[in-house]
């Protein structure tokens, strides 16, 4: 029963309880500190990571967490296997965009909170704004804009006095740590800007987001970074540039045309994130 705005309207204990359970018969670690949440065609790492003996747990067990339905997002929690000791894969999100409230998509967050993680690397794709910006380069963000106009925070009473003792979601020393890894796609720093989708932005829109000072454009990950921050995690955001936005390159956009860049760059990009994955092992120890 909710008795007061601050209660959280799910059964996360549950849904962490369940998830517990499972990994447990199936000889998982229960007690993941670091989370990745793979954004659309990133989620080779878990792929893999299933080949090599880690467990899926489909969304669909788990009570109170929402289903993706966009194409290429599994739903599924991927944990266990070889290299992915401590860390936990969320395969799949849920967006805002198809009808889940600003609570309902952050509920991954809050019910990883709750299973003790510490580090959240939330992954995306986007669309290239700032000109340095090609298809297939990185970018980790290191601020944001939302033109989304709900707070993940509003259930909260204590949400304005939190948001002024910490305004800072990506964290720097995650942003250092992620600087200092090698691979040989391009990466850059920059703002990502949030917009409610599903459809695509306008060249118009991608004009203001420019002025604004955003660097790429996707629809997600900042509910998911604030959540993860209230909640006293580290969060890092990476962005993988699939597109040049809209205005910006002849021709539409489409689903397609980011799933194929992500696909081209595959395996770059799992490689860099279990770099990133080890990396954050280590600076967690010092
Ligand atoms: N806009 C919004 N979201 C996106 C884009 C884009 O251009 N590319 C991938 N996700």
């Amino acid at each position: 029963m909710l008795t007061s705005p601050g209660d959280t309207p799910y059964p996360v204990i549950q849904a962490a309880n369940t998830l517990r359970r499972a990994w447990t018969a199936a000889g998982v670690q229960t007690a993941p500190h670091t989370a990745v949440i793979l954004g659309s065609g990133l989620s080779r790492i878990a792929d893999d990571a299933l080949l090599s003996g880690a467990v899926a747990v489909p969304y669909a067990s788990i009570p109170g967490m929402p289903v993706t339905r966009v194409k290429g997002h599994h739903g599924r929690f991927v944990a266990g296997g070889g290299q992915l000791i401590g860390a936990v894969l969320l395969q799949g999100r849920s967006h805002i965009y198809e009808g889940w409230s600003a609570i309902e998509a952050t509920y991954s967050v809050r019910l990883l909170a709750e299973l003790g993680v510490r580090t959240l690397i939330i992954t995306n794709a986007a669309g290239g704004i700032s000109p340095i910006m090609r298809p297939g380069d990185l970018m980790t963000i290191t601020d944001h804009l939302s033109f989304v106009d709900i707070s993940v925070l509003q259930q909260k009473n204590s949400a304005s006095a939190w948001f002024n003792r910490e305004p800072r979601v990506w964290s720097q020393r995650l942003l250092s740590t992620a600087e200092r890894l090698t691979t040989p796609l391009r990466v850059h720093s920059g703002c990502y800007a949030m917009m409610s989708g599903p459809n695509y932005e306008t060249p118009a829109e991608i004009r203001m987001l420019r002025t604004c000072g955003a660097d790429a454009v996707g629809m997600s990950t900042v509910p998911e970074g604030i959540v993860g921050r209230q909640l006293g995690m580290d969060v890092l955001g990476i962005s993988c540039i699939t597109n040049a936005a809209a205005g910006l390159s002849d021709g539409p956009l489409s689903h397609q045309e980011v799933s194929e860049t992500a696909f081209r760059v595959e395996k770059e990009f799992v490689d860099w994130l279990h770099k990133l994955l080890a990396a954050v092992v280590d600076t967690a120890r010092d």
